[in-house]
């Protein structure tokens, strides 16, 4: 497996991780059981932050090389970039809600709740056909030049939470899910 492929796979592992970690305090805040409101904020401004500007440009640079070598793709990676504007959009509008209850605001619980459930399904969802159907296909017709055009698309940065220096602001987070998934 090439080293695009291992770290395609390990990106969605994470980002799979961090939807259940997510989840975990959905459910305890719908059952008003202590939810831990700024690790939910930490796990919805990470997506918001790194997939949205590394992770997802990489896949769009990838999906135009995989549509020019199957045509018959076409329809099913136009949704999925569609998808990477509907959760870049769905995370900001549930962002927005968890500042609003952590600063206070009088917020309808019931839409913070259809925001969180909304931004899990389509995630997974968007998450599981690309393991399924699209990431198999580009590691076999993908070329050596394909590659490099994916790597280029964004800057090597390091990677803030998963990276081997996590940022100060997400130390937190990194204990919660070295604790619910000690082999991360
Ligand atoms: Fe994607
Ligand atoms: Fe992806």
């Amino acid at each position: 497996m090439s080293d695009s492929i291992a770290l395609w796979h390990a990106e969605h592992r994470h980002f799979a991780r961090l939807l259940d970690l997510l989840e975990q305090q959905v459910v305890a805040f719908h059952a008003d059981d202590g939810p831990n409101y700024e690790l939910m904020l930490d796990v919805v401004s990470y997506l918001r932050y790194f997939p949205d500007r590394y992770h997802h440009r990489r896949e769009d640079v990838a999906f135009a090389c995989l549509v020019k070598r199957d045509p018959g793709l076409k329809p099913l990676i136009a949704q999925m970039l569609q998808e990477h504007r509907v959760i870049a959009a769905a995370g900001t509008e549930l962002l927005s809600y968890l500042q609003q209850v952590i600063d206070d605001v009088v917020t309808e619980r019931a839409k913070v709740e259809a925001a969180a459930a909304t931004y899990l399904v389509y995630y997974r969802r968007h998450l599981a056909l690309e393991d399924r159907d699209l990431v198999p296909r580009a590691e076999q017709l993908l070329t050596a030049q394909d590659w490099e055009a994916v790597v280029a698309a964004t800057p090597a940065g390091p990677d803030p939470l998963f990276g081997e220096d996590a940022e100060q602001r997400y130390r937190e987070l990194r204990r919660q899910i070295a604790l619910a998934a000690p082999e991360l």
